[in-house]
């Protein structure tokens, strides 16, 4: 059975999460979303015939898992709303980037209490979610948080401590492949491609490969193998990408992210009252 969901912060991903769950059969009635802006919410009660409160306390009523979707500077306002009101039977689904489990067990108390990370492929259905679940929760409330996220994509339950990895790897993955589309399409130009080819060759090419990736059993080392003859096209561009310092380069941002990642979780905490990880 498919469980009741609030939705509290109506913005780009509540937005997304609650298409993606109406399109993956929720109704209506069983979900809610809270937006402190009053024209936010009526245009997403129009948009999707979802009820949006303006008071996140009336959003999460009732509802089996309240999923907290506000920027994380909001969340020690938002668990001031609500501290009172969760009951034993909800489950709190944490999706703001960098903010500790701590943060939310200090406001809440024994309240049963997940943090997730999806990324923004959830607007079609295609989203990651890594999620970690904190003291209090039952197996039954974390069956209900993987139903919700697997309405957007796939899920992964990992231990807290490895939530800025994750950050840095899936949740802000998909500006990496941005900048590499962005990249080879203004390569595909400059080879005398016009642009409209270039984006479709581009886009279908990463669509393409990715397939190959989730859809195969072969590791990228096997893959890219299988596209690279000896002396041929394939080795001469990986051997300039190589010396270039692309690996290197990859690495170092992901670093920098999980490290951005930890120190918001940090000023979250400390804004808090609670210490980060
Ligand atoms: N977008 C992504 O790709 C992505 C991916 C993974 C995780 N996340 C996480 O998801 C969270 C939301 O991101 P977003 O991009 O969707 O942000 P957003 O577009 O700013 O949405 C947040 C919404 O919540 C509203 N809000 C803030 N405090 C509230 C309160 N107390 N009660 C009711 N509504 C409240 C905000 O109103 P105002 O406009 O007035 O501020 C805004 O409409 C962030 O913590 C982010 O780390 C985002």
């Amino acid at each position: 059975m498919k469980p009741t969901v609030a939705i509290l912060g109506a913005g780009a991903l509540g937005e997304i999460l609650a298409g993606g769950l109406l399109r993956a059969g929720w109704s209506p009635d069983d979900l809610s979303l809270a937006d402190r802006r009053e024209e936010r919410c009526s245009e997403l009660t129009e948009r999707l015939g979802v009820v949006c409160h303006l008071d996140p306390v009336l959003a999460a009523a009732g509802k089996r898992v309240v999923v907290v979707v506000v920027k994380p500077k909001d969340v020690p306002g938002l668990l001031e709303q609500i501290k009172d009101d969760i009951e034993p039977g909800q489950v709190v689904l944490s999706l703001a980037a960098g903010v500790p489990l701590s943060v939310y067990e200090k406001a809440l108390g024994e309240a049963a209490v997940v943090r997730g990370m999806p990324n923004t492929p959830a607007l079609v259905d295609e989203a990651i979610t890594a999620y970690a679940p904190g003291k209090h929760v039952s197996e039954e409330a974390l069956n209900e948080v993987a139903s919700v996220m697997e309405a957007v994509g796939k899920t992964v339950v990992l231990d807290e401590q490895l939530m800025d990895a994750v950050t840095a790897v899936s949740g802000t993955g998909p500006a990496y492949v941005y900048l590499l589309a962005e990249a080879l399409t203004d390569a595909a130009i400059r080879e005398g491609l016009p642009r409209h080819a270039a984006q479709l060759l581009v886009d279908q090419t990463l669509k393409g490969t990715g397939a190959l990736l989730a859809e195969t059993a072969l590791s990228p080392i096997k893959l890219r193998a299988q596209v690279t003859s000896p002396g041929g096209t394939t080795a001469a561009a990986v051997h300039v990408l190589e010396e270039s310092g692309f690996r290197a380069a990859i690495e170092d941002a992901v670093r920098a992210a999980a490290e951005r990642s930890r120190e918001m979780g940090e000023a979250a905490g400390n804004a808090s009252g609670v210490a980060g990880e």
